[in-house]
């Protein structure tokens, strides 16, 4: 049995569709106030509870051999607390494996970032755990995309923060699915730290060209410099000083770099054996073009 937590976000939800088409028996970690109909109509067990309550994580482990870890949010409570909590009562109950989703350029010690702070940390406690292992380190998922592909397709807009030639290798959330589920099998696999992404190098400014053919029209790029994100975040700060913190996660995606080399996009193909998706082919299947 599975156990996935963040089983009703974009990437857990996935996770649970693509290991009930498997037939694998999966326990999906949701709230009572989440819409979580889907995952039961598919077949997975619903385990309703608190990831902020470690009694509840304890109780969700029971009978449990391999966890994935697919939940985000409060740096504090939910990427930091919530996953030492879960790896504890993974060492407790004996599970086979656990796959942590980490995120890429988590080694990078950017010190502003609260979320890259606690998945580092994270990392270490699980690599000392004794517990077998598989940490993937995604770049941005594809799907964060599908909100601003439909604005495009409805005003021919698209804003983009900071420097248009950064390169990313953005990753399909389904790609990723399957590699955390196939995980738990694959010797390969087993205590590796895996940078994963799509499997070409985009610079930024090409989401808009790709936009642009997909929806057949010219795109026009709204591009404001980085120091106006700067700008605003300081004004927050003056209100709110964890406002101004949790903003820094977004600044060090919005400032840096992503992207994977095609060594590392041929090891990830070679290691689950299928080719990964471009941008546009994902954008296209998803948006029924
Ligand atoms: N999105 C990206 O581009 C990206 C890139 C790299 C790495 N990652 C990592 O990938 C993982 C999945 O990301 P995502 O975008 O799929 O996340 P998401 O859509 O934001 O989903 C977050 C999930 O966590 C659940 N959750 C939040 N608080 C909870 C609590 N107290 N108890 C139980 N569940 C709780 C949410 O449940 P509700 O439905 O109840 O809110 C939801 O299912 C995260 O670890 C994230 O850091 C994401």
């Amino acid at each position: 049995m599975f156990l996935v937590t963040g089983a009703t976000g974009e990437l857990g939800r996935r996770i649970v569709r693509e290991s009930r088409l498997k037939n694998l028996p999966v326990r999906a970690f949701v709230r009572l106030i989440s819409d979580y109909a889907e995952l039961s109509h598919r077949g997975a067990e619903v385990f309703i509870g608190d990831l902020k309550r470690e009694r509840d994580i304890e109780k969700a482990m029971k009978g449990i051999q391999f966890v994935i870890s697919a939940h985000g949010g409060d740096s504090e409570a939910l990427d930091y607390r919530a996953n030492i909590d879960l790896i504890d009562a993974a060492q407790s109950e004996g599970v086979q494996h656990f796959v942590f989703i980490s995120v890429l350029g988590v080694d990078r010690g950017y010190e502003d970032a609260p979320t890259f702070k606690a998945k580092r940390e994270v990392e270490k406690y699980l690599q000392a755990s004794g517990l077998n292992y598989t940490i993937l380190r995604p770049s941005g998922f594809a799907s964060n995309l599908l909100p601003l592909a439909e604005q495009f397709r409805r005003t021919g807009v698209y804003l983009l923060v900071g420097d248009p030639r950064s390169r990313t290798s953005i990753v399909s959330p389904d790609d990723l699915a399957r590699i955390a589920i196939a995980s738990v099998d694959l010797e390969a696999a087993r205590n590796q730290s895996l940078a994963i992404g799509g499997s070409e190098i985009l610079e930024r400014q090409d989401v808009p060209k790709i936009l642009g053919r997909i929806f057949n029209r010219e795109p026009v790029m709204i591009n404001p410099p980085l120091f106006a994100f700067d700008a605003v975040r300081n004004l927050i700060g003056v209100v709110s000083s964890d406002g101004k913190e949790s903003l820094g996660t977004l600044r060090a995606l919005l400032a840096n770099e992503f992207y994977l080399t095609p060594a590392e996009t041929a090891r990830i193909e070679s290691i689950y054996g299928f080719k990964l998706e471009t941008l546009e082919a994902f954008l296209r299947r998803y948006l029924s073009i």
